[in-house]
C-alpha cells in the first residue's frame, strides 16, 4: 500500500459496487455494467443502488413519478439564481444551489439530492446565455426531462436513452475520490446534503470528474486525425497528462468506456453524431494509447470513462462547461447510497497522519 494517496488502502466495505482494476469489470449491486447500461432505466438503477438504504419506491414507474416531483418541487428554487450565482463556473454554482437546500438523511432530502442536478445545471447554463430557465416537466424520465430543459425541446427516443445509458454508467464506482468524501462527511453523522456537497467538492478536479471538458479541449488543439500523433508526442514531451487516459484501478480499459461507446454508436444509427468529430477522437485515442505505451510500458495506461462522456454528451449538445454537474446528476445516487451505508455500517472515519514536522 501507498500511504500517499491511499493507493491499495481498503477503508470501507460496501454492498454497492466492486471495481475490478484488472479483469475490468464493474459490478454494481450484483450486476455487471453491461447487463444494466443501455439495458436499465437510471430510475430503475437508483432503485436498486437505494434498496435497503433510502426508503424510495422500489417500483420503477412509482420511483420516476416521485423524481419528477422532486424536480417540479426545486422549480420554486429557480428565481433566487442570481446573476452572480449564474456566472460562477457551472459546478461552483451547483455546489453552492445544493449548499442552500435542507440537510437531512430522510427520503423527501435523498429525493431532493437526485433530482437538484437535473434541475439546477440546465437553468445554470441557460442563464449563462442569458436564457430563462425551462421548469421541469414531471411527467417526464429523468434523463429526457435534463435533456428538455438543457436544450429547449424535448429529445428524441435516441437521445433520451443515450443519456439515460450515461447516468447508469456513472452511478456508482467503488470508493472513488467523491464517493469517499461523501462517506467521510456521513460518518460524522452528518446528513446527506453535506455528504452530497463534499462529493461534489472532490469532483469537480480535473483528475477526476473535471477530465471530460479539457478532453474536448484537447481535440479542438488536435484539430485535424493527422495531426494527433505529433500533437500527443509534444504535449507528453511537455510535461501534460492526456485527458481521458489513465486511472488508479484500472489496469485495463475502463468498461465504462466501452459502455458509453456503444450508447454513441446507437446515436451514430441515428445521424446523431458527427462523423467528423468521431474520426478525429480515433486517431487522438489510438495516438494517445500508442505513446502511453510506448513511454510507460511499466503502468499500463489506458482510455477512461471521462474519454467517451466528452464526445456523448458534446452530441447530446450538452455544452461542455456542464459536463462536471451532468457526471455529478449520475453519480448523486451512488453518494447518497453510499453515505446512508455509512451512516448505518459504519464508524466515525478519522485515520491518522505521520508529524515530520519540526519538534518543539
Ligand atoms: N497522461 C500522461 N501521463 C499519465 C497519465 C495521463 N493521462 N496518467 C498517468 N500518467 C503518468 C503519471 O504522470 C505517472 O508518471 P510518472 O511515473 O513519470 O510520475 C505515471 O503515469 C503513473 O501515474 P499513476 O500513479 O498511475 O496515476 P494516478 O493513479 O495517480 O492517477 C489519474 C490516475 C489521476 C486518473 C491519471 O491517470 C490522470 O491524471 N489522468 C488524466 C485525467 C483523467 O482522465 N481523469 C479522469 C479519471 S476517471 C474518473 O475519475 C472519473
Amino acid at each position: 500500500m501507498k500511504m500517499d494517496g491511499l493507493e491499495g488502502f481498503v477503508a470501507a466495505e460496501t454492498v454497492l459496487s466492486d471495481v475490478d482494476g484488472e479483469r475490468g469489470r464493474l459490478i454494481i449491486r450484483g450486476m455487471t455494467l453491461d447487463q444494466i447500461a443501455g439495458r436499465k432505466s437510471y430510475e430503475e438503477v437508483l432503485a436498486l443502488l437505494l434498496q435497503g438504504l433510502v426508503d424510495v419506491p422500489q417500483e420503477t414507474a412509482a420511483l420516476r413519478e416521485a423524481l419528477g416531483r422532486a424536480r417540479r418541487a426545486l422549480a420554486a428554487h429557480l428565481p433566487a439564481i442570481d446573476e452572480a450565482l449564474a456566472a460562477l463556473a457551472p459546478a461552483d454554482a451547483l455546489r453552492a444551489l445544493i449548499a442552500r437546500l435542507p440537510d437531512g438523511e430522510d427520503v423527501q432530502t435523498a429525493l431532493r439530492l437526485l433530482a437538484a442536478p437535473a434541475v439546477f445545471t440546465p437553468a445554470l447554463m441557460r442563464l449563462r446565455e442569458g436564457k430563462r430557465p425551462i421548469e421541469p416537466d414531471e411527467s417526464l424520465g429523468h434523463a429526457a426531462d435534463m435533456l428538455r430543459m438543457m436544450n429547449a425541446t424535448p429529445p428524441n427516443a435516441a437521445q433520451a436513452a443515450a443519456l439515460d445509458a450515461y447516468l447508469v454508467t456513472v452511478c456508482d464506482h467503488g470508493l472513488n475520490a467523491s464517493t469517499f468524501a461523501a462517506r467521510v462527511v456521513a460518518s460524522t453523522g452528518s446528513g446527506l446534503t453535506s455528504a452530497v456537497v463534499a462529493g461534489l467538492g472532490a469532483l469537480k478536479g480535473p483528475l477526476h470528474g473535471g477530465a471530460p471538458g479539457p478532453v474536448l479541449d484537447m481535440l479542438d488543439a488536435v484539430g485535424r486525425p493527422q495531426d494527433a500523433a505529433s500533437w500527443v508526442e509534444q504535449a507528453l514531451a511537455g510535461g501534460q497528462r492526456l485527458m481521458g487516459f489513465g486511472h488508479r484501478i484500472y489496469r485495463v480499459r475502463d468498461p465504462r468506456a466501452d459502455a458509453l461507446r456503444t450508447a454513441l454508436d446507437r446515436l451514430a444509427q441515428v445521424g446523431a453524431v458527427d462523423e467528423k468529430r468521431l474520426r478525429l477522437a480515433e486517431a487522438v485515442e489510438a495516438a494517445a494509447l500508442a505513446a502511453l505505451r510506448r513511454r510507460k510500458p511499466q503502468r499500463r495506461l489506458e482510455t477512461n470513462v471521462e474519454f467517451y462522456t466528452a464526445l456523448l454528451l458534446e452530441a447530446l449538445g450538452i455544452p461542455r462547461s456542464a459536463f462536471t454537474c451532468i457526471f455529478a446528476a449520475g453519480r448523486v445516487g451512488g453518494w447518497i447510497a453510499h453515505a446512508r451505508e455509512q451512516r448505518l455500517s459504519g464508524r466515525l472515519i478519522r485515520p491518522q497522519s505521520t508529524y515530520l514536522g519540526p519538534l518543539p
